[in-house]
């Protein structure tokens, strides 16, 4: 029986002579573009670093507008102001995604409707989404989750049948692809996350891409404390398609907050952004080589990946894990493992938000409760999510994107790893 490293063995992988890849991704041309926006004296509002992003990240996801902002939780929320989403209105999302999907929800004073996900790829499930639908339905935020892409094709022709806003949640997604089209260009809107965890980053930011022109209009004027257009006629008259520009709400202002992006954000992102297809192709070929591997290992299973999916795009890379195949070992004991074995984290999915330790919305009753009805609306306990759960408590095994960046032997060291681990379970059940 070989030693494993939880055990004081050998790990299969030794960090300190083979590292794994870095993340963030960083060279001379970041440092040259902070060092041009901090002597340019332009570090904010509208400015050429921000205007050239908006412009690329509209060309990259194929979409006519992009509307940079400080997070991929404040774009959630103007997604949902501009879609004119309120009290008395449901949204409904995956029970499992980051808190900020739902939070936001409640930020807008409307009710998060909580559904289950798909066993095979853990993104939501059309059916799930066809049971929740009411009156008061007025979108869905449907959430491509680490590896996976939901299935716009049922999305759509459910939302088309109901009269609903699609706001896709692309904080995983960054340059994914269904039927060629690209995340954040196939629902109303599309919201990104820049955070430094994600694809693409500049420690935090955001944006929303969208072809609606109001849209467009509104989300300008939402993340910057609700001017108008006549700002954003200056940023982006550029890149306009002219016969849809008709700023007819010059002059007049929205309610809202300050939400924007800084030039040296936007600066990392532009660079990021060069970048990004060519790490994405890499991450894509690694993630279908590391399935392959996956499907020949007893007790694991790979994601299920649709042949829709014409370009994957990895936040995390997960695979689903059975515990009876490993004598029982609890998944938390057998992430342990491969994180020792590995040397990288080896993490659990998100924690099914209708029982999240940071998803807690009756806990600020001064903000959220606008009447009793929807206090008890709001509380996540009252959602079943038995996918959610099983996925989260037993199967989930999630690893950062930059496992995928590096070479082939990379991923035959977690096959490895794997392995090792399947061979000697028993010695973790004392
Ligand atoms: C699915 C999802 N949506 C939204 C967000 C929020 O993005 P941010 O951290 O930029 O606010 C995240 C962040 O992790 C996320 O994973």
């Amino acid at each position: 029986m070989e030693k494993l490293a939880l055990l004081g063995g050998k790990p299969v992988r030794d960090i300190r002579v083979n590292p794994w890849p870095k993340w963030p991704v960083w060279d001379q041309n970041e440092e040259k573009a902070l060092i041009e926006t901090l002597n340019s004296g332009i570090w904010s509002y509208n400015g050429p670093m921000e205007t050239e992003f908006n412009r690329r990240f509209a060309e990259f996801t194929g979409t006519k507008y992009a509307i940079s902002a400080a997070n991929g939780t404040v774009t959630l929320q103007m997604a949902l102001e501009a879609c004119a989403i309120g009290v008395g209105d449901e949204v409904i999302l995956p029970g499992l995604t980051w808190q900020a999907t739902a939070a936001t929800i409640i930020d807008v004073n409307a009710t998060p409707v909580l559904v289950d996900v798909c066993e095979d790829n853990w993104c939501i499930d059309p059916k799930a989404i066809e049971n929740a639908i009411t009156p008061r339905t007025k979108a869905i935020i449907p959430v491509h989750l680490y590896g996976s892409f939901c299935d716009m094709d049922e999305i759509l022709k459910i939302a088309s049948k109901h009269h609903l806003y699609i706001i896709e949640d692309c904080a995983h997604k960054h340059g994914g692809e269904w039927n060629g089209l690209k995340a954040g260009s196939i629902g109303n809107i599309g919201s990104f996350s820049f955070q430094l965890s994600k694809l693409l980053t500049a420690g935090e930011g955001g944006a929303l891409t969208t072809n609606d022109f109001k849209l467009a209009e509104r989300l300008d004027a939402l993340r910057n404390c609700g001017r108008r257009p006549i700002e954003m006629k200056k940023a982006v008259d550029k890149y306009v398609d002219k016969g849809a520009g008709v700023y007819s709400d010059q002059g007049n202002f929205l309610q809202s907050g300050n939400y924007r992006i800084t030039e040296f954000q936007a600066a990392l992102l532009i660079e990021g952004l060069k970048r990004l297809p060519e790490q994405n192709r890499v991450r894509d070929e690694n993630g279908i080589y590391m399935n392959s591997l996956l499907a020949a290992i007893p007790g694991v299973t790979p994601m299920k990946r649709d042949k829709r999916e014409t370009r994957e795009a990895y936040y995390n890379f997960s695979f689903r894990y059975k515990q009876n195949e490993f004598k029982g070992l609890a998944v938390s004991k057998f992430r342990e493992a491969l994180t020792a074995e590995s040397g990288i984290q080896v993490s659990p999915s998100y924690e099914p938000l209708n029982n999240c330790s940071l998803y807690v919305p009756l806990t600020k009753p001064a903000r959220h409760k606008l009447n009793d009805k929807y206090w008890k609306g709001i509380d996540p306990k009252r959602f079943r999510l038995p996918v959610c759960d099983r996925i989260y408590h037993e199967e989930s095994i999630c690893i950062h994107h930059k496992v995928l960046m590096g070479i082939k032997a990379d991923l035959e060291l977690i096959a490895a790893a794997i392995f090792k681990i399947y061979d000697n379970a028993e010695s973790l059940l004392k």
